[in-house]
């Protein structure tokens, strides 16, 4: 399949592409879109065959259920049964904006999206283009992050391209991604509300308008063999480059003398290493490519850059990449979620 790729300047007038791939949407084909979050791969989220397709696009399991995108509230009471006080207040905070939010679904959402449970995660986008494209589509157009299952997200359209081009329909390409992880989920569905996967709206954001969460235990620890994470899609590994991911633990000082003796002995191996660093550390390494991903005190920022420099090692052939870690407050939450994930969460002591 020859796959369309659009990239929007923002100078000039870009309704003729969103309508070129608000078409394809309605006749059942796959669309890949920037999101404020990460790019989606959308499909008409109330045709199951056109669902389906995203799974063997992305190589997706098909028990991990995909997200409903929304460009207005109309579009909502079109798909679940009931809207909770609690799902109301933090609409009304947070959206539109980088948070999903699990409610019980009507029967016109098909199978295929909700990976046959009786709950549908529904996300309206902040994103201009995204916006934009579902109000052109008219459905509510469902959309996992735009990558190979098991890959990090697309944070860029290179990205999508590297994993997906030639097995979807059309790819607009909208520049990067700001918040540069996927959102925030919370189910309202229980009596506590409960954070699934954490994002940019963090915890804190979260409890001032509503009240304590409780955190899903596949948020901050791998599951045993007989455990299931609310959210299906978090016991999958996921976020990995090719390489092997390992994160150290320690004092400043600690993790950078234990990383370069990794390092070091690598190199005797005939092996390359790759380090991922804050501002502050990165030029102490010996590493084949070290990389920065931001001050250590901007979370947000160190957020935004994780995945594309997650990918950049495989450009690079590293064969292991060592991590630090970072603070699990604010968006640090989500930032060492997806760093375990990537690591298997293992992780060395310094
Ligand atoms: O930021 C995002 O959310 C991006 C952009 C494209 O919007 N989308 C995204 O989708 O990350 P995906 O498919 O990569 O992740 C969706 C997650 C999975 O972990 C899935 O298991 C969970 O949402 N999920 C979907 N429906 C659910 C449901 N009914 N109950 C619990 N978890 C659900
Ligand atoms: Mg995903």
């Amino acid at each position: 399949m020859e796959t369309i790729i659009r990239k929007i300047d923002f100078e000039t007038e870009y309704d003729e592409i969103l309508s070129e791939a608000a078409g394809i949407i309605r006749k059942g084909g796959l669309v890949a879109f920037p999101t404020e979050t990460v790019y989606g791969l959308g499909a008409d989220g109330l045709n199951g065959e056109a669902c389906k397709n995203i799974y063997i696009a992305k190589g997706r399991p098909s028990d991990n259920p995909l997200i409903l995108h929304i460009s207005d509230l109309k579009q909502l009471e079109m798909i679940v049964r009931e809207i909770p006080d609690k799902a109301r207040m933090l609409m009304e905070s947070f959206w539109p904006g980088p948070l999903t939010i699990i409610f019980k679904k009507l029967p016109c959402v098909p199978d295929s999206v909700t990976g046959g449970l009786d709950t549908v995660a529904v996300r309206f986008p902040s994103n201009i283009l995204a916006n934009r494209l579902i109000a052109a589509a008219g459905t509510p157009v469902a959309a996992p992050s735009a990558n190979s299952s098991g890959r990090p997200s697309p944070t860029r359209a290179s990205h999508v391209e590297a994993d997906l081009k030639g097995k979807i329909d059309m790819l607009i390409d909208g520049g990067g991604c700001d918040v540069g992880v996927e959102s925030t989920i919370v189910d309202i569905t229980g009596e506590v509300p409960c954070l699934l996967r954490p994002g940019g709206i963090t915890v804190e954001m979260l409890e001032e308008i509503i009240g304590t969460i409780d955190i899903d235990s596949a948020v901050i620890k791998s599951l045993g063999a007989e455990e299931r994470p609310k959210a299906p899609g978090m016991k999958y590994k996921h976020y990995s480059p090719n390489a092997e991911v390992v994160l150290v633990k320690g004092e400043k000082d600690a993790v950078v003398e234990k990383i370069n003796s990794f390092i070091d002995e690598n190199k005797l191996k005939g092996m390359s290493s790759g380090v991922m660093a804050a501002d502050d550390t990165v030029h102490l390494y010996r590493a084949d490519c070290v990389l920065s991903l931001g001050r250590r005190d901007d979370l947000r920022q160190i957020a935004s850059n994780l995945f594309d420099a997650l990918r950049s090692f495989d450009d690079k052939n590293v064969d292991i990449v060592y991590s630090e870690v970072f603070e699990t407050v604010g968006e640090g939450l989500a930032v060492m979620n997806r760093l375990n994930k990537a690591a298997g969460f293992k992780y060395i002591e310094a």
